[in-house]
């Protein structure tokens, strides 16, 4: 069962609003039926906190995470190359999470699973340490000063994503908006990550053979946008 989400401490767009009305949207149903053992609700996900690794993946290898999968392309690419490491998608989008649980089952991936759950509160379904690498690609932006609240990354947001971390991993973060990437750049230095790759441009950095293009990078990059990121690490 996929349950409601807790809207309680949540800011919502209409959009989103949209996607909770689960009467309404087909992708609930076709979840229910087909993913019920790769896609965890809200409450299932926080009775899971310190246990993915032994009661889901079942396994002790490592536990990555990726924040808005969209649709999926990156999730599904990053489980089937690291088949020794497990990665966990987070969305609030019924119609995303379909998308990429089933490109991601539809090449056999047992290591792939996905919660329905606000990653800005991440904390509740994740314990200290539990985690390894972190990739947040493309998150809205949010451009009017009076929605910068809404933005994910927030310094309370990496304080808690830095606790359940483990040492000497890393968290990636993309974007094509320089506004929204000033502002995560300044929210880095105010954390205690150590930035490590910084670039206000990915396609021409020497980072960039390794890059794997998302569906939201690809669009931009056709209309022109320049991508940014960065790499932070937590010290051992
Ligand atoms: C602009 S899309 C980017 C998708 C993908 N990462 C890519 O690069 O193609 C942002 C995604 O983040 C999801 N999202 C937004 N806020 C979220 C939150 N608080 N927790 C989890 N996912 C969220 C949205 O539903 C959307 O699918």
């Amino acid at each position: 069962m996929i349950a409601p989400l807790n809207m309680r401490d949540f800011y919502l767009s209409k959009e989103n609003m949209q996607s909770i009305r689960e009467n309404d949207n087909p992708y609930v149903m076709k979840l229910r039926e087909g993913y019920g053992d790769s896609v965890y609700e809200e409450d299932r996900a926080q009775s899971l906190k310190g246990k993915w690794l032994i009661d889901i993946f079942k396994n002790q290898n490592p536990l990555d995470i990726e924040i808005g999968t969209g649709n999926g392309y990156f999730f599904a690419h990053q489980s089937f190359q690291n088949p020794d490491r497990n990665l966990l998608g987070f969305e609030i989008k019924y119609k995303c999470i379909y998308q990429t649980i089933r490109r991601a089952t539809s090449l056999g991936l047992l290591n792939a699973k996905m919660i329905r759950f606000h990653a800005n509160v991440i904390d509740q379904v994740l314990g200290e340490n539990e985690v390894d690498n972190v990739y947040i690609f493309f998150p809205d932006p949010w451009p009017k000063k009076r929605h910068f609240k809404n933005r994910l990354i927030q310094d309370d947001f990496l304080q808690n994503i830095y606790k359940i971390q483990k040492p000497g991993s890393f968290i990636e973060f993309k974007t094509d908006n320089p506004e929204y990437f000033d502002w995560t750049v300044e929210k880095f230095k105010n954390s205690p990550y150590e930035i490590a790759r910084l670039t206000y441009d990915l396609h021409t950095s020497e980072w960039n053979g390794e890059n794997f293009r998302t569906h939201f990078e690809n669009l931009w990059t056709r209309k022109g946008l320049k991508i940014m990121l960065l790499r932070a690490y937590k010290s051992n």
